[in-house]
């Protein structure tokens, strides 16, 4: 059996028990895991590290060049496609599944314009802190979890671009570490988000710039 598909055949019979995510990673179904365009990739390690080179050239792309228009659907999506294209056949595009997270998929779009219209409106009228504004993006954006995976990166790689190129503020430390993996760092960063869904935005806003 090629190594991909021992692999997928790994993480469809892991699904549910998800021994290899980390904590509050969001699992793929079988459909989803059968969309990796990278034939030669056997462990979930060497995938992060693909991933992980994809997502820096995003960066590349985000950071550098002309200014552009970030609060709009087109360009959540062709975030996601530039971070992960070169692994996921589905970057860039809404899942089509319901998770355990994220709103009801057929509400994506209504609620991405929304949150668009919304952060437009706060740097307008400054109703928030720029920091405050930031956390609050990336907070909306991980809850409705638009895409099948990579929801939390993507929607770190937005609020830093936001901070950068539109509220002229340094990036986000995130912790000082990487979050991909189970730590106290990542259990302290879910814990925060789910004080942000009760609606109290103080640890995250801490968690953020520690
Ligand atoms: N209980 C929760 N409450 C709020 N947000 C959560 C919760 N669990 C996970 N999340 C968010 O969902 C993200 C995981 O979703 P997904 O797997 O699509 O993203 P990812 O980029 O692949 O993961 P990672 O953040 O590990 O890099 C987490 O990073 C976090 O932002
Ligand atoms: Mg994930």
């Amino acid at each position: 059996m090629p190594l991909w598909r021992s692999w997928c055949a790994h993480l469809q019979k892991s699904y549910g028990m998800k021994p290899e995510y980390a904590d509050g990673a969001t699992p793929l179904d079988p459909d989803e895991a059968a969309g990796l365009k990278l034939t030669h990739v056997a462990t979930m390690k060497e995938l992060n590290i693909f991933e992980q080179q994809n997502i820096q050239q995003a960066a590349a792309w985000a950071f550098g060049g002309r200014e552009k228009d970030m609060l709009n659907q087109q360009y959540i999506r062709q975030l996601h496609k530039r971070m992960f294209g070169h692994v996921w056949k589905w970057a860039g595009e809404y899942r089509t599944s319901n998770k355990n997270i994220g709103v009801a998929r057929e509400m994506i779009g209504i609620e991405l314009r929304q949150l668009c219209d919304d952060v437009a409106y706060w740097i307008a009228q400054a109703t928030f802190p720029p920091d405050e504004i930031a956390a609050r993006l990336h907070h909306r954006l991980v809850a409705i979890h638009p895409f099948s995976n990579g929801n939390g990166r993507h929607a770190r790689l937005m609020a830093d671009v936001l901070l950068e190129r539109k509220l002229n503020r340094p990036r986000f430390s995130w912790g000082g570490v990487g979050l991909v993996a189970s730590g106290d760092m990542r259990s302290a960063y879910i814990r925060a988000l789910q004080a942000a869904d009760c609606g109290d935005y103080a640890p995250l806003m801490q968690f953020v710039r520690s």
